[in-house]
């Protein structure tokens, strides 16, 4: 499909308003995210938005106006509640969902029998909406389940070539989608938080019943609560600790994993990872502003995994906080509740290294809360055996250059769990500790039997058939922490 780029200026506009009123799709940036308009009216121009975005068809749009005037032909009626709410808060970041008229096909309301509305306050989105004197159905212009594009690019980047138009307008001021309030039914209720708040909603309103998270297995009152979205390629984590738990799980992570860091000003340095800001602390409008892209920039230089930060439980971060936690898929890493677990075995060359990279990758692929490390009864600071490396690294774990650490009474400490190759192993820490509760075999850990041997000196298939026997009992020990 050939795109139009085209830009703000009247005559522009007034081609894009002319594919609206043909009943084709055209990008447009609102003052929260960009979208991705069409005839609201238009059964078969709205089913086309669906098909560009991948969007499922279970999902209804916002329908976007430039007077109030046009919603007459949209709704049933007008409450009092929605007349208060639209004379504060439009033009602007607000969707009122009210019941719908017989003029707007369940296309574009996804079956249901009201219909969501908003008035931006975009210039450009306004003009166009005048130009076309069309009720403009518009989801973000992203693909579905991606964040939603802040600026032109992202819309390009997403949707060029699959869509008529897009309209090359500035960055969004706001940076997260509209806060959308139900007022159909008796109680005003707030599905998605956005850059209105609950406070300035329920001054207006007396009262407003917020269900923004969705349970499993219940069906959502707005579909759009059900997917998994804003998600980055990446995954998203958010990390909850102290500043030092922070740099020292970073620092660990960033030797193994091309990681990204969303951090907020006043955070200190991180050192060896991508890290992108959010802004301060104390503007949630800044993270607002910036997240989306943020996401985006992640997946441009390729991260793995990004961590970012933990969002405060408050009325103005709560948009914020919904669409991270959302990119997360509500993953949460609690630093503090992390377990410890520390491989031992004779020089820390071979053996516990690998059980060591391992147990990382399988914790990190599996989303368990624990890190490993290890050490070695005799080691003498040497570095990782030549086929060690090398059958790791058919596993996409590096262990080259790492260097043989002794055991030390900090690492004792701080392990929640001490697992050794062999019951010489065990014994000797016995010996040396008195009787202590965390010590295990691996074996002994993992309902296994006997010791493993050690492959110091044996050729590569020796190896391999160290690790994979490791493998197997520290893929235990992952599911059972
Ligand atoms: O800021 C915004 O609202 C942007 C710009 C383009 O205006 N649009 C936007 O649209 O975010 P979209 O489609 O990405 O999100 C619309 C949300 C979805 O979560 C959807 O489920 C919900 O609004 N929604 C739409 N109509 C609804 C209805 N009748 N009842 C309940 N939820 C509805
Ligand atoms: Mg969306």
């Amino acid at each position: 499909m050939e795109t139009k780029i085209l830009t703000t200026n009247i005559d522009d506009l007034t081609i894009a308003a002319d594919i609206l009123k043909k009943g084709g799709n055209v990008i447009f940036p609102t003052e929260t995210v960009y979208g991705i308009g069409a005839d609201a009216r238009n059964p078969l121009a709205v089913k086309n938005i669906f098909t560009a975005k991948g969007r499922p068809a279970d999902n209804p749009l916002i329908v976007h106006i430039s007077s109030l005037d046009m919603m007459d032909e949209l709704v049933e009626e007008i409450p009092e509640k929605a007349k208060a709410l639209a004379d504060k808060f439009w033009p602007g970041p607000l969707t009122i969902i009210l019941k719908k008229s017989k003029n707007v096909p369940y296309e574009t309301t996804a079956g249901l029998d009201t219909v969501a509305i908003r008035m931006p306050e975009n210039e450009t989105a306004r003009k166009l909406i005048e130009l076309s004197s069309v009720p403009v159905a518009a989801p973000s212009a992203n693909l579905s389940g991606k964040p939603s594009p802040t600026t032109a690019q992202h819309c390009i980047d997403d949707m060029y070539g699959r869509v008529d138009g897009i309209i090359k307008g500035e960055d969004c001021e706001f940076g997260v989608e509209s806060t959308v309030i139900d007022l159909s039914g008796n109680i005003p209720v707030l599905y998605r938080p956005g850059a209105v708040t609950v406070e300035q909603l329920t001054e207006v309103l007396g009262e407003v019943e917020v269900k923004i998270s969705v349970k499993e297995g219940e069906a959502p009152k707005s579909p759009g609560l059900k997917y998994k979205h804003y998600s980055p390629d990446a995954r998203v984590v958010i990390l909850s600790g102290s500043v030092d738990e922070v740099l020292e799980f970073i620092k660990r992570e960033s030797e193994k994993y091309k990681i990204g860091m969303l951090v907020f000003d006043e955070f200190p340095e991180f050192k060896g990872v991508i890290t992108i800001s959010l802004g301060s602390r104390k503007r949630p409008a800044d993270a607002m502003h910036r997240l989306f892209s943020a996401l985006r920039e992640m997946d441009k230089q390729a991260v793995e995994v990004v961590y970012a930060p933990e969002i405060p439980d408050t009325d103005e971060w709560s948009a914020v906080k919904n669409r991270l936690y959302r990119a997360a898929g509500n993953e949460v890493f609690d630093l503090s509740k992390t377990k410890r677990v520390l491989f031992v075995c004779t020089g820390n060359t071979c053996r516990s290294p690998m059980a060591e990279g391992i147990f990382n990758k399988l914790c990190l692929d599996k989303g368990v809360n624990a890190r490993a490390t290890s050490a070695g009864i005799f080691a003498d600071g040497g570095e990782a055996s030549y086929n060690a490396v090398k059958v790791m690294k058919e596993l996409s774990v590096d262990i080259e250059g790492r260097r043989s650490r002794m055991i030390s009474a900090e690492d004792i400490d701080n392990a929640d769990v001490i697992l050794t190759m062999t019951v010489s192993h065990k014994d000797m820490l016995i010996n040396f500790l008195g009787n202590n509760q965390k010590i295990f075999t691996l074996a002994e850990y993992t309902d296994n039997t006997g010791d493993v041997p050690d492959p110091f000196g044996g050729d590569e298939e020796t190896y391999r058939n160290c690790r994979d026997t490791i493998y197997d009992m520290v893929e235990k020990a992952v599911d059972k922490l």
